[in-house]
């Protein structure tokens, strides 16, 4: 990945700063509007946050390339009152990106927030921020991206949106696909765990003895229960008894009705065990409200055992979780337990969770550094979306849909381009330029020095595709007679298409020199028009015509055909 410039903005404890810098870009601004996340983020990066996005002055920010922004959630989030849009404050900071992203016009943005904002307002608060994205120049997926850091085997389960956005003049993104309903890694929280002997005060983390007994009464309450299957519904010990005549339901919801029926049926499936469980277990000092109820959520076992699992002491009941990774890590303080540890997560392992490297410093405070990884971007998540974003191969490989049906990812889908374009993708007009402040002279030195470029004539912003030539027509290309260009079957999906107009032919072991402008660029067939012409076999055909030699002599440039294409326009690849 080349060097990038970017900005953080809410930037919390820096989640974004991470992933970024490790694929090479330097954080020329940051802003968060709480100061213990400022102080925090200044002590690990050396950078000190500017205060509140809502008062930036885009003219005043200096020039970066990529745009990074969790914005606050709470207006989408399940948690809050979900207001969206109509939450005057925090709803709004979305239109504070947008406002940032149309006057500054970075090359990429890469937005986060709760998984809430996908559904939030059935679809419109998508579609909204969808169009005002695209309204503003940018590129962006028809559809939200959902993510987890589970989905890559770390153990956490936090599933987010993710909105990668493209500045429409680099190219397009290919549809991601991944299927969280699939074949999931092995996730394994003994990878982020600390060994208990490297823990400083580890007393503070171990469960008291008290809360390991009530525990131990409802492990017990959980092996010897009998039923076909564990209990999905939450066990409220005030209603393991025989149903009652004068329980009056007549006011409560139906949902809560069904749980206290079931508690009831639980009961009289096993009433011997109940009826001498109980009584001892409401001996315990803990045994009252949220702690006398459980909510086993970490699915069917034939041994089913608490202290195999995570646990949350919650105002719902102790809710326990699989013991393969962690329930989202959260603002407010509802720390896991990790069951095999009898003990509370520690700071060291909410980062790890995060993703956060071992020689990052949380706040001094604890409570406020465990709200700030609650609050944080995992790392590796940020690192695979900007990949994908900034087009790495090996990325768009594993994550672009398959569009072609061939299993092949990330190639452009004919079928689809001929719904979209049925005559012609464009239609482009000879254009000579004659003014010279139109030419944006290139870097010589990059270039021969004593081989001059001839640009007299040229836009050298239009987009540019260099391609390939292959053996069997490679005689027009040399002889500058050549008409048509029709592509292989793969043709990478990130090229904008209709923003195409130069083309330049790749002769195989000598390089480019001549320039050709297309004319006319379309869906058509390979071998059109001769008698082995395959009628379903899809290419995609330039028309072109010779306009002059660019270098005296063939010259080699890079090819790289997922990375050169995207976005080049002639000035580009004279850099
Ligand atoms: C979801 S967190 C983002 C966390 C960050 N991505 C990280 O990795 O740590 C949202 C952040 O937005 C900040 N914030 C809220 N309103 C703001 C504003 N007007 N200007 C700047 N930051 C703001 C909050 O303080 C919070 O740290």
């Amino acid at each position: 990945m080349k060097k990038f410039k970017f900005i953080d903005l809410f930037c919390g404890i820096g989640g974004f700063h991470q992933a970024m810098e490790a694929l090479g870009g330097e954080c020329v601004y940051a802003c968060d509007i709480d100061a213990d996340c400022r102080k925090t983020y200044e002590a690990n990066y050396g950078l000190k946050p500017d205060v509140d996005v809502t008062k930036i002055d885009p003219n005043k920010l200096p020039k970066f390339d990529v745009l990074c922004g969790g914005f606050p959630c709470q207006a989408f989030s399940k948690a809050g009152k979900r207001l969206g849009f109509a939450d005057e404050t925090k709803g709004t900071l979305f239109f504070d990106v947008e406002r940032i992203m149309a006057a500054c016009k970075p090359k990429y943005a890469l937005l986060e927030n709760v998984r809430n904002l996908a559904s939030h307002d059935g679809g419109n608060t998508w579609k909204t921020i969808h169009e005002h994205l695209t309204n503003i120049g940018y590129n962006v997926l028809a559809e939200p991206v959902i993510f987890s850091p589970h989905y890559l085997g770390i153990p956490q389960h936090r599933e987010r949106v993710f909105i990668m956005c493209v500045r429409e003049d680099i190219g397009t993104l290919p549809i991601f696909s991944f299927n969280a309903k699939g074949k999931l890694p092995k996730c394994n929280i003994e990878d982020i765990l600390q060994d208990d002997l490297e823990i400083e005060d580890l007393q503070n983390y171990r469960l008291s003895e008290e809360k390991i007994q009530l525990v131990d009464l409802w492990n017990e309450f959980i092996q010897n229960i009998k039923c076909e299957k564990l209990p999905g519904f939450p066990v409220w010990s005030e209603y393991l008894h025989a149903p009652s005549k004068n329980e009056d339901m007549s006011g409560y919801p139906s949902w809560k009705v069904n749980f206290i029926n079931k508690n009831n049926q639980l009961y009289l499936d096993n009433k011997e065990f109940i009826d001498e469980w109980l009584p001892r277990a409401q001996k315990h000092p803990l045994f009252f409200g949220a702690k006398a109820k459980l909510e086993w959520q970490a699915g069917q076992f034939e041994h089913p055992d608490i202290w195999e699992h995570i646990l949350q002491f919650r105002p719902s009941g102790i809710r326990v979780k699989p013991g393969t990774y962690f329930p989202a890590l959260v603002a407010i303080t509802q720390t896991s337990i990790v069951g095999c540890r009898k003990r509370e997560l520690t700071l060291r392992e909410c980062a790890r969770l995060q993703s956060f490297p071992d020689t990052f410093q949380p706040d001094v405070v604890e409570a406020q550094a465990y709200k700030q990884f609650g609050n944080a971007v995992n790392v590796e998540v940020v690192k695979l979306f900007a990949k994908y974003l900034f087009g790495d191969k090996a990325t768009i490989k594993k994550y672009a849909k398959a569009s072609d049906g061939s299993g092949k990812a990330g190639t452009v889908d004919f079928l689809q381009l001929l719904e979209l374009y049925p005559d012609k993708i464009i239609e482009n007009k000879p254009i000579r330029v004659e003014a010279a402040e139109r030419i944006i002279m290139p870097k010589m030195e990059t270039i021969e020095p004593n081989k001059q470029v001839d640009l007299e004539g040229l836009d050298t912003t239009k987009n540019l595709l260099v391609s390939l030539v292959k053996a069997d027509n490679m005689e027009q290309y040399l002889d500058q007679s050549a008409k048509i260009y029709y592509t292989g079957k793969k043709f990478p999906s990130t090229v904008a298409l209709n923003k195409l107009y130069y083309f330049m032919p790749y002769i195989a072991k000598q390089g480019v020199k001549d320039l050709y402008y297309i004319k006319i660029a379309r869906v058509g067939t390979r071998k059109e028009g001769q008698p082995d012409n395959d009628p379903n076999d899809f290419r995609l055909v330039f028309e072109i015509e010779f306009v002059k030699e660019l270098f005296p002599d063939y010259k080699k440039v890079h090819l790289d055909i997922w990375q050169a294409f995207k976005d080049t326009t002639l000035e580009k690849m004279l850099y």
